[in-house]
């Protein structure tokens, strides 16, 4: 009995040295511990024997049974720190790989013209109002001098609303005019104020979007006169194509809510495309003195009050100033053409750039 032991003990630590892995270990433990492992087999003899002789055999048994029991738990020790290793290394992060390229978005190109509209005509004193798309017909119209069945009215393609329980259409605002009306209701001279939004009208073309973007001006004060506008228009489009010497030109025109009214042109060549300077014209915004009826309806005692007002199309400046052929490219989010065209987001606004005044 007590070879057999030894036998079975030294086998036992045998096998647990050289088990390679846990599943390798716990085979052992099986084969010696097991229900029907050999110790448990030698523990199971026990019982055919004389009671001495048992009791000696017994302690036998239970040291062979413990330094096995130990042993497997000192080799799992082993193991299982060896498994740990062996995963941290599997799983271990190369931080020297480079980074994916990142795709960086840019500030499209009409909203870095509105935050440029934005920073100049803030520098001259002028607030930023805003209002709603879906405008009364009364504020896109009526207020304005252009009563319903004017021929005014024909001079923009516009989406009209029916809305029910109402006695007046509603429209989608064809011009950013209505912003006119809106701030000369709601505060008392002086006004300085800018509108850059959207607006919409049923037309569409390489030049036409029925959804584009225009900002409106309104300068409203004692003493008002055309020269005052002028001296801000020119200010304005010199600053915003970056040419101090840019010539522009003051060409009547009509609107129905200024008197005098006129169209500004900017010089540019023909046969260069260079804006700025040469023999030929570009209309580039409209603009005149508010009509006196205009001011009468928003409550303004034209007597007392006079003002200018200025209306461009966002995407018409910006075309101008960056050389874009087609307006179309500005809705058809292409990726190329933005991260060309958009403004870093890191790049503030600046009253003057490169070839600044
Ligand atoms: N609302 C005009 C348009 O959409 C632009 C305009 C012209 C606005 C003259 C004005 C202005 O305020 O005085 O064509």
């Amino acid at each position: 009995m007590q070879d057999n032991s030894n036998t079975i003990l030294s086998e036992a630590l045998e096998a647990i040295s050289a088990a390679a892995d846990l599943r390798a270990l716990d085979a052992t433990r099986v084969a010696y511990l097991g229900k029907s492992g050999l110790v448990t087999g030698l523990l199971k003899a026990l019982g055919a024997m004389a009671p001495d002789e048992r009791r000696e055999a017994g302690a036998t048994i239970n040291i062979v049974k413990n330094r096995i029991a130990e042993a497997i738990e000192a080799k799992r020790a082993i193991l299982e720190g060896a498994a740990l290793s062996t995963r941290l290394a599997a799983e271990r992060v190369d931080v020297t790989l480079p980074a994916r390229p990142l795709q960086r978005g840019t500030i499209h190109p009409i909203s870095r013209t509105m935050e440029q509209l934005t920073a100049l005509f803030g520098a001259m004193g002028f607030v930023v109002k805003d209002g709603p798309d879906i405008e009364d017909d009364w504020y896109n119209f009526g207020a304005l001098n252009i009563p319903a069945h004017h021929p005014a009215r024909a001079m923009m393609d516009t989406f009209y609303l029916h809305a029910a329980g109402r006695n007046r259409p509603m429209v989608l605002r064809t011009q950013t005019s209505p912003l006119q009306v809106r701030t000369m209701l709601a505060e008392p001279p002086p006004i300085r104020m800018i509108s850059p939004g959207r607006t919409y009208r049923s037309d569409h073309d390489a030049t036409h979007s029925p959804m584009f973007h225009q900002c409106e001006g309104l300068v409203i004060d004692r003493g008002i006169t055309l020269a005052h506008l002028k001296g801000c228009l020119m200010d304005f489009l010199r600053a915003f194509f970056e040419m101090p010497d840019l010539r522009a030109r003051f060409r009547s025109s009509y609107f129905p809510f200024t008197e005098p009214s006129m169209e500004i042109d900017i010089a540019w060549d023909r046969k260069t495309g260079a804006i700025g300077g040469g023999d030929d014209w570009l209309e580039i915004l409209g603009a005149g003195m508010v009509h006196a009826n205009v001011l009468a309806n928003c409550g303004i005692d034209p007597r007392d009050y006079q003002g200018f007002a200025f209306g461009m199309g966002v995407e018409r400046i910006t075309m101008l100033k960056h050389g874009i052929a087609d307006l179309r490219n500005f809705y058809e989010s292409d990726g190329r053409w933005l991260s060309h065209y958009g403004a870093s987001p890191f790049a503030p606004v600046m009253l003057h750039e490169e070839r600044g005044l």
